[in-house]
Formats: structure tokens, C-alpha cells, sequence
């Protein structure tokens, strides 16, 4: 449990950790790549050690020198049995990723995952898989994975109906070993630093925009080149900074070398239409990722309608944007948020549970979020529920620097992602205890 009270404004320059996603592939297309790949800035959280335990298990010599994490990765058939089950905690990238890629291995293998991975959907990797003949076996759709490696796996066109980086990756993973031309064809654009990774690495793929589709051709059976990797850091993780920043008076904040990758940038969209005062500086290019710094200043946002289309460019934002909305002058709607029901919790749920226990009026009508807020709350119950789920316990703990004090249960959660996050929003003025 961590408790959160009001701040009088927040400066300074915080230390955002390096970006969550780029973290896993980082450890993940080195293993089975050739040569050697020095990655600075790893997230070092409980999510990634787990990818990063995963390859050790499987016979990846990975070391630790200088502060950097040192792959040394031997190519795509250099991966060995795994002695145990394979256990990968909270992370529903690592599980996904990690189903692709194991399908198209000579052995089989076994993931497993805490309460709240083995409750989350996994037919939704296993059942594209098998359109290439992969044998993935789930309890009820869900975790424990029994893996049953093919190198033979037969080359499909896959047209994926969820809008997801993690199934979209699985599969493209799995494609690196698989002879012949994969073809993944996605509707709505999801994060894409998979797709940025292999090419870099060297892999036989080709992106082609068709109408509104993206289309991912790519032939298996190619060794990859590793290059080293500095990873930049993570939007999302500055996204509480940043609507933290813009929420209290008196605060000017700089987040310094973040990812703003266009199909992660939706938050900043969002904000922008809410009237936010942001500006990004030095943008430059880092490992093929665009990277800048942000500055944001104290703001007074309006409200504002969003539809279905820009949520993939900001799934995992909502808990937070549902915090600037709730300090907004006009109400907001924020539309089909279906897929946020099926994340680390059902966060559509408990985004409206502890709005509502924090006095601010809101609902919602189907997937539809609708916050109404006002000048002054009058909080019902400030023990914040979080069911495990990191994002929801930081953007509480950020509704706290407003309204505090808030008591956010089972924060420890918050090390799957953001493990500094309390010391860095206390150097700026917070009071997290
Ligand atoms: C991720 C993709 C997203 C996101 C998750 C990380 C990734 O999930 O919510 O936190 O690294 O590929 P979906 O792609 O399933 O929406």
C-alpha cells in the first residue's frame, strides 16, 4: 500500500526508466539473432526480467557489465529446452511474444504466469498460431501454455482481428523460423518497435500500406545480425509525469530521451485537443525509434470526445487520460475501450470504481467512458482498488497529488514497469509515502 497527498506543484527533470516494450525485444531478437548486442538503458522491471530469465532458462548467455546487458546470441535454431516451466509473473508481452517465437522451436516448452496473466486471453495468440499449423495447448484459453515446437511450421496470411502488438509480434516471431512468406495484415495500427527491430537486425521483411491496411510480408528462415541497442524511454511511463504536470498548479516539468513513436503518441493527441501545453524538443532518431525530450507545463484542459480509432495509439493511457479528464473544465467521452477490459485487469471496471470513490461523477455505456467533472471532490473512499495492475495504481497515485491522501492498494504492482516511480515523483514534489 502507498499513500499519496496533495503537492503544492511539480518541477524538475525525473528519470523516466527505459521503455517497456522495446525492453523485451531487446532481450528477445538478440537471443536469436548472431552475435553480440549491447543494450543500454534496459528496463530492468519485474516484466522484463522475466523475459530476460526466460533466455537464460533456454541456454542465452546474457551478462551484466557496466550497466549494460551484454546478448550474446548464437541464431534463430540456438535456443535449448527449457528445464522447467517457464514463468513470466505479470507480463502478457512476454507470454504472447514468447508463444510465437516457441512455436516454431525444435522442443517444447510450458509458460506460466501469476493470478492475473493466467486469467488473461491467450486463444487470441494461440489460435492465429495455428493457422500455421502451431500446437498450442491453453487450460480454457488461458495460461498454463503447453508449447509444442515445430521448425516446420507452415507460412500463412494471417488478417488480424484484435488490434494487438502482441499478437501481431507473436506471430511475426514465429514467421523468423518458418519457411516460405508470412503474411500479417493488420486493420487498425498497433505499436510497431517489432517490426522496426527485425528490420534493423536484418530480417527479410517488407511493410506495404494498402488502403487503411498494413500489410507485413516476411520470409523465414533468415539469420538476423545483432547490432547493439540503446533503449530510449518510455512514454507511457512519463505519461503520469506528464498529465501529472498538467493537472497541479505551479509545475513545469522535462522528461528527458522519451520514445515518441507515432503509434504510441495517441496520449498527446488527446492532451493537445484538451487545450495541454506541451512541446517536444531535440527530436532525433535511436536505434531507428524516434526519441525527443518534453517539457509540460501546469494547464487548464477542457474536456473532449474521442472515438474508437485513436485507442490503439493509446491503450495502455486511458487510467491516466482518465485523470486529466477528471481536472477538466468540460466533460469527456472517450470511446470503444473494449480492449482495455482484457489488460493487467479489467481497467474499464476499476478506472470507474475508483473515479466514482473519489467523488468524480462518470459512467459507462457499452465500452463508452463518460467523466463529468467538477471543481471540487468529495472523496467517497480513498482506499484505491488496483487488483495488481500497475497503470491504475500510478495514475491513483497521480489523482492523489490533487486530491489527496489516497491509499493505493497492492502498489508493489507498480515494479512490473515503473520500479523508481515513488522516489521519482518525490524529487519533483510529490508526497508518496
Ligand atoms: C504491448 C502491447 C500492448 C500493450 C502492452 C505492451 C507490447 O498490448 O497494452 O502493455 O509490448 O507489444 P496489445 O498489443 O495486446 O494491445
Amino acid at each position: 500500500m502507498i499513500s499519496n497527498s496533495i503537492t503544492e506543484g511539480l518541477n524538475g527533470n525525473p528519470n523516466i526508466p527505459g521503455d517497456k516494450s522495446i525492453s523485451h525485444r531487446s532481450i528477445i531478437i538478440p537471443s536469436i539473432s548472431n552475435g553480440i548486442c549491447e543494450i543500454s538503458n534496459l528496463l530492468k522491471s519485474e516484466d522484463v526480467l522475466h523475459t530476460l530469465n526466460a533466455f537464460k532458462a533456454m541456454g542465452v548467455k546474457i551478462d551484466e557489465y557496466d550497466n549494460k546487458i551484454i546478448v550474446y546470441g548464437n541464431g534463430l535454431n540456438s535456443l535449448k529446452e527449457p528445464k522447467n516451466e517457464i514463468y513470466l509473473g505479470n507480463s502478457g508481452t512476454s507470454a504472447r511474444l514468447l508463444t510465437g517465437l516457441l512455436s516454431s522451436q525444435k522442443f517444447n516448452s510450458i509458460l506460466t504466469g501469476d493470478d492475473s496473466l493466467s486469467k488473461r486471453p491467450m486463444k487470441r495468440i494461440s489460435e492465429p498460431l495455428s493457422k500455421m499449423s502451431a500446437h498450442i495447448q491453453t487450460l480454457n484459453g488461458c495460461m498454463p501454455l503447453k508449447i509444442f515446437g515445430n521448425v516446420n511450421l507452415v507460412p500463412n496470411t494471417i488478417d488480424l482481428k484484435i488490434p494487438s502488438a502482441q499478437i501481431k509480434s507473436g506471430i511475426l516471431l514465429a514467421s523468423l523460423n518458418t519457411e516460405g512468406k508470412t503474411c500479417v495484415s493488420e486493420n487498425r495500427n498497433t505499436r510497431d518497435h517489432t517490426e522496426i527491430m527485425l528490420k534493423s537486425f536484418g530480417a527479410n521483411i517488407e511493410i506495404k500500406k494498402i488502403d487503411d491496411k498494413k500489410i507485413i510480408n516476411i520470409i523465414g528462415k533468415k539469420e538476423l545480425v545483432s547490432k547493439n541497442i540503446n533503449v530510449p524511454n518510455d512514454f507511457s511511463s512519463s505519461a503520469f509525469f506528464i498529465v501529472a504536470a498538467l493537472i497541479n498548479y505551479n509545475s513545469f516539468l522535462t522528461l528527458k530521451n522519451i520514445n515518441n513513436n507515432p503509434t504510441r503518441n495517441g496520449l498527446i493527441l488527446a492532451l493537445k485537443k484538451m487545450g495541454a501545453n506541451i512541446s517536444f524538443i531535440n527530436k532525433r532518431l535511436s536505434n531507428d525509434e524516434n526519441v525527443c525530450d518534453i517539457e509540460v507545463t501546469s494547464s487548464n484542459l477542457h474536456g473532449c470526445e474521442l472515438g474508437p480509432d485513436i485507442a490503439d495509439l493509446m491503450i495502455d493511457e486511458y487510467p491516466i487520460l482518465a485523470i486529466a479528464a477528471a481536472f477538466a473544465k468540460s466533460p469527456s467521452i472517450f470511446r470503444g475501450l473494449k480492449e482495455l477490459r482484457v489488460k493487467e485487469s479489467d481497467r474499464l471496471k476499476l478506472i470507474l470504481l475508483n473515479l466514482q470513490n473519489c467523488g468524480v461523477k462518470s459512467e459507462i455505456k457499452d465500452d463508452d467512458l463518460y467523466i463529468f467533472p467538477s471543481k471540487d471532490y468529495k472523496i467517497l473512499n480513498n482506499i484505491i482498488e488496483t487488483e495488481y495492475d500497475h497503470r491504475i495504481a500510478m495514475a491513483f497515485a497521480i489523482m492523489g497529488t490533487k486530491i489527496g491522501p489516497l491509499k493505493i492498494k497492492d502498489a508493489e504492482s507498480i515494479n512490473t514497469s515503473f520500479p523508481n516511480f515513488k522516489n521519482e515523483l518525490n524529487n519533483v514534489g510529490g508526497r508518496i509515502l
